[in-house]
């Protein structure tokens, strides 16, 4: 066992997700997704491996290892074939497991070379990263490319404690068994001793799957008795790298984007919404609520402005490239209607931003509009009460369909799809009084501190020690 800072002790961690991504250097534009954030902060107290997918093609699979020691995380990659990136990547996990597990039937895609293909990749991680596994070492797999690892390892041989956490929500039942193969798929799951969900709801429609489809019996521990075997699944909400983000959005680079951004829009009320270039981050509905509070408030034309930074996901999925369009679209059609010579309602910008930066722009708006039609948690919402000033804090308007809305119930909590309800928010946000905008953010950065992503981490690693406790505190209340 390895020893960290606080006396925490632990076995040695491999971590197993679809892509491994460390910061090239503090302060780049690195990391984008919240699985890239949370577990470089994770893995850096921890003498442990990251494994997985480069990111990079080779014309022939050999299962070499590429392995790199990088600020206290050694990380071990390999390169996937051109066939297996379409398959797999764009294919099963992006074309089918994500629209489904983010409840949209319509854009899932069920095609028998994607599951292959999925399979195939699970094998070939199962095969690179079998070798890297010592006896005492837990095992911690990520997210709902890899959800049939656990079993293939299990298959090889590997006795370890392994856990699988979801990053996404888990579908309800009624939809899930859509997917063809769906029972395979997730008994495969309950090779794991842990499974974790970010929040109960996704927990709950998963224990309704197993009881309902699988015919298991559920404890009222929430553990599944499973061949003989207590498999425990339980949510663990994710946070942010508490401290971390404080000392970014305290930085001198901070200060200048928002000094820039500030004088930028000269005295007016700013909006911010940094998300992922993703269908799921209900941005068409989120553009179109912000028109429709221009046309409400005639008055308010020219006084406030939406910053909306995007950059690109996805791109070779036609779903990403036809939200992309989308949004073009109605960027140029909003703008178009209340634009003046010289001012713009919506500023789009689709590229990424280092982080300090990044926490200076959320640090400089009145609004954060976080508005996801469907997410596992979403750790934008959590930056955004981060980076504020305590003094003079934004308010947070955030989707009741974000994980994050159950732990953040002092935010503004709106429907996306309804563009009057968003609407209203953003006028009763631009109308708060100061001391309830304090009031709220107080509650809100309680939450978002005492829940970080050490938290999270501690809580899943107990778990998965086979602990079990989760310091006595419950995240969600
Ligand atoms: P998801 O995991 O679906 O992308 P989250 O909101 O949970 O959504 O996490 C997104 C993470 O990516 C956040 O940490 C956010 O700061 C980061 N991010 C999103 N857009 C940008 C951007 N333009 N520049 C830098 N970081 C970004
Ligand atoms: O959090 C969801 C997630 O899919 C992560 O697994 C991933 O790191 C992130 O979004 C970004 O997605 P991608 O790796 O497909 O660019």
């Amino acid at each position: 066992a390895g020893s960290c800072p606080g006396d925490y002790r632990m076995s040695r961690l491999i971590v197993i997700s679809n892509r491994v991504s460390v910061p090239k250097a503090a302060g780049a534009a690195g990391a984008q997704g919240g699985l890239a954030v949370a577990l470089n902060s994770a893995l850096r107290e921890h003498r442990g491996i990251w494994f997985g997918w480069s990111g990079q093609e080779t014309q022939e699979f050999t299962g070499h290892l590429d392995m790199q020691r990088n600020d206290d995380v050694t990380t071990a990659t390999i390169d996937l074939e051109p066939q297996d990136i379409d398959e797999y990547y764009n294919g099963y996990a992006n074309r089918t497991l994500w629209p489904l597990f983010h409840f949209r039937i319509d854009l899932t895609e069920y095609n028998r070379d994607f599951g292959e293909g999925y399979e195939r990749v699970n094998r070939r991680f199962a095969d690179s990263v079998h070798p890297l596994i010592e006896p005492d070492d837990l095992v911690w797999v990520h997210d709902y490319h890899l959800l049939p690892l656990g079993s293939m390892l299990r298959a090889k041989g590997v006795n370890n404690r392994m856990g699988l956490f979801l990053h996404t929500p888990w579908p309800p039942t009624r939809l899930l068994v859509s997917l063809p193969f769906h029972e395979k798929l997730v008994t495969s799951m309950l090779e794991y001793d842990v499974i974790g969900f970010q929040t109960t709801e996704w927990l709950e429609s998963f224990l309704h799957y197993v009881q309902k489809e699988l015919g298991l019996k559920v404890n009222l521990d929430n553990s599944i008795s499973y061949q003989g075997r207590r498999v425990v699944a339980r949510a663990f909400p994710i946070g942010i790298d508490h401290a971390e983000f404080t000392e970014a959005a305290a930085s001198e680079e901070a200060q200048e984007a928002h000094d820039r951004l500030k004088s930028s829009v000269r005295g007016r009320k700013l909006l911010i919404g940094v998300d992922r270039l993703d269908y799921s981050k209900g941005l068409g509905e989120r553009f179109q609520s912000f028109g429709r509070f221009l046309t409400d408030h005639p008055a308010e034309a020219g006084a406030v402005v939406l910053l909306q930074i995007a950059p690109p996901s996805r791109g070779d999925v036609a779903s990403y490239q036809q939200i992309r369009e989308d949004l073009e679209r109605k960027t140029g059609h909003i703008n178009g209607a209340h634009a003046d010579v010289a001012f713009v309602p919506i500023r789009y910008v689709n590229r990424g931003y280092p982080r300090a930066q990044l926490a200076g722009f959320y640090r400089a708006a009145n609004i954060g509009l976080v508005t996801p039609l469907r997410d596992g948690m979403n750790l934008v919402a959590k930056e955004f009460v981060a980076a504020q000033d305590p003094e003079d804090p934004g308010v947070l308007i955030l989707s009741q369909f974000a994980g994050a809305a159950l732990q953040l119930t002092d935010a503004l909590l709106v429907n996306p799809h309804s563009v009057e309800h968003v609407s209203e928010a953003i006028r009763r946000a631009l109308d708060m009084p100061l001391a309830e905008r304090q009031r709220r953010h107080a509650k809100l950065l309680a939450s978002v501190r005492d829940f970080d992503v050490i938290h999270w981490r501690n809580a899943f690693v107990s778990a998965l020690e086979g602990k079990g406790n989760n310091g006595g505190r419950n995240a969600e209340e």
